[in-house]
């Protein structure tokens, strides 16, 4: 299992799942729900489509998708961190949701759904933390229909400039002691930053997704460029 190339992203994740969603919110500013919203916009679903969510993490994505394009669709939400996947089960719960979205623990490398079942798959600052890339794309693929959607949100690097600047302090300095006293786990909130600067630039990982077999691949920066939404398919077969 390919997981097993970061071993600690699992428990640092089960780790911080209780204070996850309140320090999104206040370490982006509340931006993090905005660009969300992005994605499910993305998605191009059919009515009654089926959406597939990777690293779901507490399903903020899913519940999102089922708010916005309806009751119809159905998400099935895929996370290795089992106290992640505690607190989505309870916040589903709470937004009666439970018909409309399934939960499985599962690892991104060997997703437990079947072949070419969704007709979109997303996956929100999960990528990040998958070192082999590539791999997990193709994985992404085979479970999408043909002409299926891909969308990936992930945090990256704004352009060089002012912006830049600030945000490198922010991220370096400001992001770990905020994230720390919050989670009582520093280190949790100085490996998102490390990650982030080490994540491919928008060109790189779109050529990534080209080489993982997606067509018709852009992407869209959001916020300067703090967050960037990528966006594929997968080729229809004639
Ligand atoms: C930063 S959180 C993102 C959660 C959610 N998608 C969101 O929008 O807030 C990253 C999630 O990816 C999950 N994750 C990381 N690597 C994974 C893997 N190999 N397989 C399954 N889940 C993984 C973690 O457990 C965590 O819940």
């Amino acid at each position: 299992m390919r997981s097993s190339e970061l071993p600690f992203v699992q428990s640092m994740f089960d780790h911080i799942a209780p204070h996850y969603d309140l320090l999104n919110r206040i370490l982006s500013l509340r931006q993090d729900v905005m660009w969300r919203r992005k994605l499910v916009s993305a998605l191009d679903l059919p009515p009654d489509g089926r959406l597939l969510d990777v690293a779901c993490g507490t399903c903020d994505v899913g519940i999102e998708a089922v708010r916005t394009l309806g009751s119809e669709i159905r998400v099935t939400g895929v996370d290795f961190s089992r106290r992640m996947l505690a607190q989505a089960r309870r916040k589903i719960a709470q937004a009666g949701l439970s018909e409309q979205i399934q939960l499985i623990a599962g690892d991104a490398f060997d997703l437990p759904v079947a072949a070419e079942g969704f007709d979109a798959l997303s996956i929100a600052f999960g990528i990040r933390n998958l070192q082999d890339r590539v791999a997990a794309l193709v994985s992404f693929r085979r479970r999408l229909k043909p002409g299926g959607v891909l969308t990936v949100l992930e945090l990256t690097t704004p352009p060089p400039g002012i912006l830049h600047r600030l945000y490198l302090l922010y991220f370096r300095r400001l992001l770990p002691r905020i994230g720390g006293v919050f989670s009582q786990n520093r280190a949790a909130y100085t490996y998102l930053p490390d990650s982030v600067l080490k994540f491919p630039r928008p060109l790189e990982f779109a050529r990534m997704m080209r080489r993982a077999g997606y067509a018709r691949v852009t992407w869209l920066p959001l916020s300067m460029g703090i967050a960037t939404l990528f966006k594929g398919r997968t080729p229809v077969r004639l």
